[in-house]
């Protein structure tokens, strides 16, 4: 048994296509201003004919190389995405015949933008039960196959993407730049559940032979609502997880939140009394990557080096269900 669990690999992958905001305005009344000034989105990359496998294939295997390993030497698959290639198999399963892997324990997690550090959790669980786990870790999300790009208020807010990395019960070798999971906190309220929802399809709300899709189908979600709760959540498990490490917010180099909309990350950051030179911003590329926004934020800035040898780094994210939660990692 082992409590400590190590991640490496850090990688990502968006699609090809970007819709800007100019390109929305020919498809709804909207402008690239309102767009901007109520979300700080500028960008999104949408796939033409790629599904959620596909998008973690790809950050995946930039994530076993960069952490010194073949596929082979996985020892389990956790995927986060609310939007699965198909409700069966799960898109894990989809994603380990992709990488040439069999054998393994392969699984989706859904906390909708919250996936990517419910799986971390997971993981970690799985690495103090298992001394020899290599787990893969992905978020991997098509949200544009269940947003109407027509609805003005919801079809600008998202993107397509994913994110992956390495988690590890035994530290990786020296030459392979890696971190630690110091702590993760995660929290859900079922009762908030309306306020964010994609229900058509699903056990209550079953879609039959030859029946249309209404607008249940797509994301559908109060905003303002979600506004609120998003920032007084995340402030709180925040605060949790910094006091249960005995952490000031000045004792955390980068502050890595949900990339849903920059009013939200910005009010965050306010309460939070991080400084703006160490809060990772994104949104204005990818818009709303759901479960992959904050591992694509992670890798990107440690592509970017924005991340040093001994910085501590905070991940938080909020999502539909509600679910949310926050990761404290160390990096080495
Ligand atoms: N272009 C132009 N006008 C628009 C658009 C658009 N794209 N979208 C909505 N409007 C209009 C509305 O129709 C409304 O018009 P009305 O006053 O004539 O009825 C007006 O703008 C104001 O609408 P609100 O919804 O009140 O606008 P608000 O300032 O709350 O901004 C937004 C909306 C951006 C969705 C905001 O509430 C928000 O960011 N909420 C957080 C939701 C979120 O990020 N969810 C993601 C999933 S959960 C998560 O990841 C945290």
């Amino acid at each position: 048994m082992t409590n400590s669990s190590f991640l490496a690999g850090f990688s990502f992958y968006v699609p090809d296509k970007i819709l800007t905001n100019k390109d929305f305005e020919k498809l709804v009344d909207t402008s690239d201003e309102w767009i901007t000034s109520r979300t700080g989105i500028s960008n999104r990359h949408i796939v033409e004919d790629e599904a959620c496998s596909d998008l973690a294939s790809a950050a995946s295997r930039q994530a076993i190389a960069r952490s010194g390993l073949v596929p082979g030497d996985l020892t389990h698959i956790i995927n986060a995405t609310f939007t699965p290639d198909a409700f069966v198999p799960n898109a894990a399963c989809v994603l380990m015949e992709k990488l040439d892997i069999k054998g393994i324990p392969a699984m989706d997690v859904n906390a909708a933008c919250t996936g990517f550090i419910y799986g971390m959790e997971l993981a970690r669980g799985l690495c103090s039960l298992h001394p020899e786990a290599k787990v893969l870790l992905t978020a991997s999300e098509v949200v544009s196959s269940r947003v109407n790009l027509m609805d003005r208020s919801t079809g600008v807010l998202f993107g397509d993407g994913a994110g992956a990395c390495i988690v590890s019960a035994m530290p990786f070798p020296a030459n392979v730049r890696s971190g630690q999971i110091l702590d993760v906190i995660l929290r859900a309220d079922g009762s908030l559940s309306n306020l964010l929802t994609v229900k058509a399809g699903g056990s209550a709300h079953p879609l039959r032979l030859n029946d249309r899709v209404g607008e249940d189908f797509f994301v559908q979600m109060e905003g303002r609502e979600v506004f609120k709760h998003a920032v007084r959540s995340m402030q709180g498990v925040c605060l949790e997880i910094l006091k249960r490490n005995n952490l000031q917010p000045e004792d955390i180099d980068l502050f890595i939140p949900h990339q849903a909309n920059i009013r939200i990350i910005e009010a965050l950051a306010k309460k939070m009394m991080i400084q703006e030179d160490k809060l990772y911003i994104n949104v204005q590329d990818y818009g709303n990557t759901s479960a992959a926004s904050t591992p694509i934020a992670l890798a990107e800035a440690w592509e970017k080096g924005l991340i040093n040898s001994g910085d501590t780094v905070l991940l938080v994210a909020f999502g539909g269900g509600f679910t949310w939660g926050a990761c404290l990692l160390r990096f080495s």
